[in-house]
């Protein structure tokens, strides 16, 4: 089955397995409303390759293991987008779920999908338990402290973050996550898959701030101009246009070159390749070569384009 087909249907299937009868039904509407709306699905299809390349045995237990990455990357879309967070109004090209189901809704959503990321990895099926445990392990050292997605959040209430510090943990680490959980879940060391979990975490988060700065929110279905209004750091603010995408590119290429030798080398390549130009296309820098910002461009030369990189 195509990657992005099984992302989806084993996140359907963790999400009908998990919440059950007798829930609130406005709450489970919102639920919903956050997991199946379009989202890329990425971390997902990213740990079931990487599985695919460790000659995965137990799919049932690879599907709850991308399902699990996919809710708490879903929760933390939800939180992120409150008035106490980035204050978005939309989200994938719809209302946000606080505009849409209201401000008590929407935290208790973000909250009843993490705690159901957790309930579908521990009711997984597998005749490895101590896998199991590992894949819980990796999930809260993803999203908890000191360095995982909660942290990243919380590094916008410090008066200064360092830049890959605060993006490693708010991006990064589920991309970590994601390819880690894809070997854990065939009981091999995941620790092989870290530099492309690395390296592809903080590219995403690069062209993240770069769209920010010159898409048109239309496109990007969320608002733009986000980070510059919040005082968030921005790979963009710090590098400029020009070595801005550079050091997107020199991480991609990173990704590319990092995939060890394994039997889905080139299937795991080309999702890199169609990642990369999936997230910052051609047209979209054509349509920034029109923006004043690529005149004024900073370009200030003070910080080389391998921003905060890990040595190769
Ligand atoms: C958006 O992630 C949040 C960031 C980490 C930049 P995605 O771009 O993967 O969002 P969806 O799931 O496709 O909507
Ligand atoms: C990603 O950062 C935040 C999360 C961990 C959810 P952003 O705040 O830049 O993501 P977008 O731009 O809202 O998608
Ligand atoms: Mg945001
Ligand atoms: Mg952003």
């Amino acid at each position: 089955m195509e990657l992005l087909a099984r992302a989806e249907k084993s996140l359907i299937k963790a999400f009908d397995a998990a919440s059950g009868q007798g829930a609130p039904p406005r709450l489970i509407a919102a639920m919903r409303d956050a997991l199946f709306s379009g989202g890329a699905r990425i971390r997902p299809q990213l740990c079931i390759a990487v599985a695919m390349a460790c000659s995965e045995e137990e799919q049932a237990l690879t599907d709850a293991a991308a399902a699990a990455i996919e809710l708490m990357h879903c929760a933390s879309l939800v939180h992120d987008d409150m008035p106490a967070f980035d204050n978005a109004d939309t989200r994938r090209g719809r209302p946000s779920v606080h505009k849409a189901h209201g401000e008590s809704l929407a935290l208790l959503t973000g909250d009843a999908l993490i705690v159901m990321a957790f309930d579908v990895l521990m009711n997984a099926p597998s005749k490895h338990p101590r896998r199991v445990l590992a894949l819980l392990q990796n999930l809260s050292a993803a999203v908890g402290v000191p360095r995982g997605l909660v942290a990243g959040q919380a590094w916008e209430c410090e008066n200064t973050a360092e830049l890959t510090t605060y993006q490693r943990a708010k991006t990064g680490s589920l991309f970590l996550a994601a390819v880690r959980a894809g070997a854990l879940a065939c009981g091999r060391d995941p620790d092989t898959w870290d530099e492309l979990g690395d390296c592809l975490g903080l590219a995403y988060q690069a062209a993240d701030d770069i769209r920010d700065v010159i898409a048109d929110p239309q496109w990007l279905g969320k608002p733009g101009g986000q980070d510059a209004l919040l005082g968030r750091p921005n790979v963009m603010h710090e590098l400029g246009l020009t070595d801005g995408l550079a050091y997107f590119n020199q991480l991609m290429d990173r990704a590319v070159a990092s995939v060890p030798a394994c039997p889905c080398r080139e299937l795991l390549q080309q999702l890199v390749r169609l990642e990369s130009q999936r997230l910052i296309p051609a047209e979209l820098i054509d349509h920034a070569r029109h923006l004043p910002i690529w005149a004024s461009s900073p370009e200030r030369g003070s910080r080389h384009a391998s921003l905060g990189m890990r040595s190769a």
